[in-house]
C-alpha cells in the first residue's frame, strides 16, 4: 500500500537539488543536435500547488523554491531549472513543477520522455498534466517490471530518473537493483538516483552498493542542511549519478556551497560532490 503524496513535500530543499540537478544534465543532452529520450521512473503527479492544504501543513518549500524565487544574483547554472518554475507560474509563486514538467519544459522537439508512476491518485493528475503531448508517454506501472521495455531508448541518448519515496526501507535495495538491470541494458545511458540523508551509516550502505555494482562514472552530489547525525527526519539529500555529463562534477562542486548557504544550512552540514567510482 502506498501513502507517499509528494505534494506535502513540493518545492521543499530536497526537490530544489534534484530537479536542478536534472535540468543541469538535461542542459548537457541538449547541446547535440541529435533527439535524446528521458525516463522518469517514480513520476509523481508532475505539477503541485504550493496554496494546497497539503503543501502548506509542511510548508517545506518555503525553505526550499520559496528562497530562491525572488532572490538576485543566481548563479546562471540554475537558469534552466528557474525557467521551468516559472514557466507555471504568473508573478507570484503558486505552483511547483515536479522532475517531468521541469523536463519537459527543456525539450525540444526530436526528444521525448516516458512517465512511469504506480500510484492510482498521483496517475490522473499526471495524465491529465500531459493528455494531448505527442512527446509524452505516461504509464500506470511498477518500474521494476516496466523500465527494462524501455531500454535501451532507441535514440540511445538520454537520462532514467530514480526517484523513490523511499518510504520502504526495501527501496534502497530496490534503486541499486534497478541500476544493475538497467545498466546491463543500457550501459552508456545516463542515470540520476536522489537518495535522502537520514544519517550517515544508511548513505554509506547505499554507496557501498552501487560501488559493489562494479558500474564506473558514479558521481555523488549531496547537499546537507544539518548535521548527518541529527536524529529524526532528513538531515540532507544527495543525487548519484551514473555517466553524468563532462564537467558536471566541477559545476556542483562550485553550485552545492552556494545552493546551502542559500537554502539556509545550519554549521555543521557538509556538502560534496565526488566520484564514488571513477572512469
Ligand atoms: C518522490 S515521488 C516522485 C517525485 C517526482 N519524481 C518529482 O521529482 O517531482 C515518488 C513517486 O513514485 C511513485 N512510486 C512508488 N513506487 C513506484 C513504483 N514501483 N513504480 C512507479 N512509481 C512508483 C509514488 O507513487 C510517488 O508518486
Amino acid at each position: 500500500m502506498l501513502s507517499y503524496r509528494h505534494a506535502f513535500h513540493a518545492g521543499n530543499f530536497a526537490d530544489v537539488l534534484k530537479h536542478a540537478t536534472l535540468a543541469l544534465v538535461i542542459d548537457a543532452l541538449r547541446r547535440k543536435e541529435a533527439g535524446f529520450c528521458y525516463i522518469d521512473t517514480h513520476a509523481g503527479a508532475g505539477r503541485y500547488d504550493l496554496f494546497s492544504e497539503q503543501a502548506n501543513k509542511t510548508g517545506e518549500w518555503r525553505e526550499g523554491i520559496g528562497r530562491l524565487w525572488n532572490l538576485q544574483d543566481i548563479p546562471q547554472e540554475f537558469d534552466s531549472y528557474l525557467a521551468a518554475v516559472r514557466a507555471v507560474n504568473d508573478e507570484e509563486l503558486r505552483y511547483y513543477p515536479g522532475s517531468p514538467r521541469v523536463v519537459r519544459h527543456l525539450l525540444r522537439p526530436q526528444d521525448r520522455m516516458v512517465l512511469l508512476e504506480l500510484h492510482t491518485s498521483e496517475l490522473p493528475l499526471l495524465q491529465q498534466e500531459f493528455a494531448g503531448d505527442a512527446q509524452v508517454r505516461v504509464e500506470h506501472a511498477d518500474c521494476q517490471i516496466s523500465l527494462k521495455a524501455y531500454l535501451p531508448p532507441r535514440e540511445r541518448r538520454g537520462l532514467v530518473f530514480i526517484d523513490p519515496s523511499y518510504e520502504i526501507k526495501t527501496e534502497y535495495d530496490m534503486v541499486v537493483q534497478l541500476l544493475r538491470e538497467s545498466h546491463q541494458r543500457w550501459a552508456s545511458g545516463c542515470y540520476a538516483i536522489w537518495y535522502p540523508i537520514l544519517n550517515r551509516p544508511s548513505v554509506d550502505r547505499l554507496h557501498r552498493q552501487l560501488r559493489g555494482t562494479g558500474i564506473r562514472k558514479i558521481l555523488v552530489a549531496e547537499l546537507g542542511i544539518r548535521a548527518d547525525n541529527n536524529p529524526g527526519g532528513m538531515n540532507g539529500c544527495g543525487m548519484a549519478l551514473v555517466n553524468p555529463p563532462y564537467q558536471l562534477d566541477a559545476q556542483l562542486a562550485t553550485l552545492l556551497p552556494w545552493l546551502s548557504r542559500t537554502l539556509g544550512a545550519e554549521e555543521g552540514a557538509a556538502c560534496r560532490a565526488e566520484w564514488l567510482a571513477p572512469e
